[in-house]
């Protein structure tokens, strides 16, 4: 079956041919992954929509944030007048494939947040810094309020944006981190900013987020209660039975892990930095990875000279990401040739104006 979904893909790009491109994610199953013609970790992936020009279709393996950043920066005044008005159509090929993490901050959450904090303190001083990891509304929020979006691959450098250039230049005196308290944390602990500085709002609290007016008074870094649920399955005591059993193993993480694994790892970093660690590494390096599922087994199979070991006893695959099959891809590119396209992810301009305005801050970070 999967032959005959090859062939049917095949057809359809040969019809397109350099207007359409297939980007995925690291995350992205193997037989989906080798079929695009670019992947990438997100940061990557935002940089590729926004360079895309030859392009009129872009079918994004991955998730729905993605797409919808791919819609805003390949769909930016510049290149739509570059290409005459017409748009890149985005396609995410099953539009159930959301990221949990990126739900657990909806707007009216961060709109309530800061009202409540407006009341304790000067929200004109106070910048919010996104993960791309949410929601284009959530974005446009932070490029209303004169924040940056980040990615794991820039998370500091556009927490030190925040606290020295944001604001016309002038700096802010606290950062709102959403939705990903352990890349905030992780990020922040690593620039000097402490535990103490560093209280969790918890949308779901009577008020203020579950903090007394003192904690955010004395606040450098405001967390959003958010996490990815295949990153927390890592905990320290797989670091610690790999370190007894696996004698001068090396232990790789994303920082979206817990604050206990990140710190107990010897390198970290994005997806993009996770692939690079492993090739640039000497045969018989011994790993243990804390990621993604589908991508460690793809570098265990890339790197044999290796011995890679998945960072879990309990296998954690990011469920939405893995709803992105051939059959779907298939059946949205076959869509869009008959002429009856499906599954577009278009952002609505007011949403997409705000969110650009952050992104851009993002792609010039790093
Ligand atoms: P990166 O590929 O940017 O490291 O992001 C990981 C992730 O969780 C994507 O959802
Ligand atoms: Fe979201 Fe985690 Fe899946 Fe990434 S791995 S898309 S953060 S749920």
């Amino acid at each position: 079956a999967n032959e005959e979904l090859h062939a049917r893909i095949s057809a359809v790009r040969a019809h397109f041919g350099p207007q359409l491109l297939l980007l995925g994610h690291h995350y992205q199953q193997d037989e989906v992954v080798e079929l695009c013609d670019l992947r990438g970790d997100s940061y990557q992936l935002s940089q590729m929509a926004a360079d895309s020009s030859a392009c009129r279709h872009i079918a994004f393996c991955g998730v729905h944030f993605m797409a919808e950043t791919a819609d805003i920066l390949a769909n930016r005044p510049e290149k739509l007048s570059e290409r005459e008005g017409q748009r890149v159509r985005v396609m995410l090929p099953d539009l159930a494939a959301g990221c949990s993490m990126a739900d657990m901050a909806g707007i009216e959450q961060i709109e309530d947040a800061w009202d409540q904090l407006s009341a304790v303190i000067d929200t004109e001083r106070l910048i919010p810094v996104t993960y791309i990891n949410s929601a284009a509304s959530l974005k446009a929020f932070v490029g209303r309020h004169g924040g940056i979006v980040c990615t794991s691959s820039n998370a500091k450098a556009a927490i030190d944006w925040a606290f020295s250039h944001a604001n016309d230049g002038k700096g802010g005196d606290r950062v709102m981190f959403f939705p990903d308290q352990h890349l905030g944390r992780n990020t922040a602990l690593g620039m000097g900013i402490t535990n103490d500085q560093m209280p969790v709002w918890n949308p779901h609290a009577e008020e203020l987020g579950g903090n007394t007016e003192a904690q955010l008074t004395d606040s450098k870094v405001i967390l959003w209660r958010g996490h990815c649920s295949v990153h927390q399955m890592f905990k320290a005591e797989h670091v610690a039975l790999f370190r007894k059993n696996h004698p001068g193993i090396k232990i790789l993480v994303h920082p979206e892990c817990p604050q206990e694994v990140f710190e107990l790892a010897d390198v970290s970093g994005s997806t993009g930095a996770i692939i690079k660690a492993v090739q640039a590494a000497p045969a018989g390096t011994k790993w243990a990875i804390g990621t993604e599922l589908h991508l460690v087994n793809r570098l265990k199979q890339e790197h044999p000279e290796q011995e890679i070991h998945f960072l879990s006893p309990v296998m954690c695959m990011c469920a939405t990401m893995y709803r992105i099959d051939l059959a779907h891809l298939c059946w949205t590119l076959e869509n869009l040739a008959a002429g009856t396209p499906i599954n577009t992810i278009e952002v609505d301009p007011e949403t997409s104006r705000w969110s650009l305005v952050a992104l851009e801050r993002m792609l010039q970070v790093r």
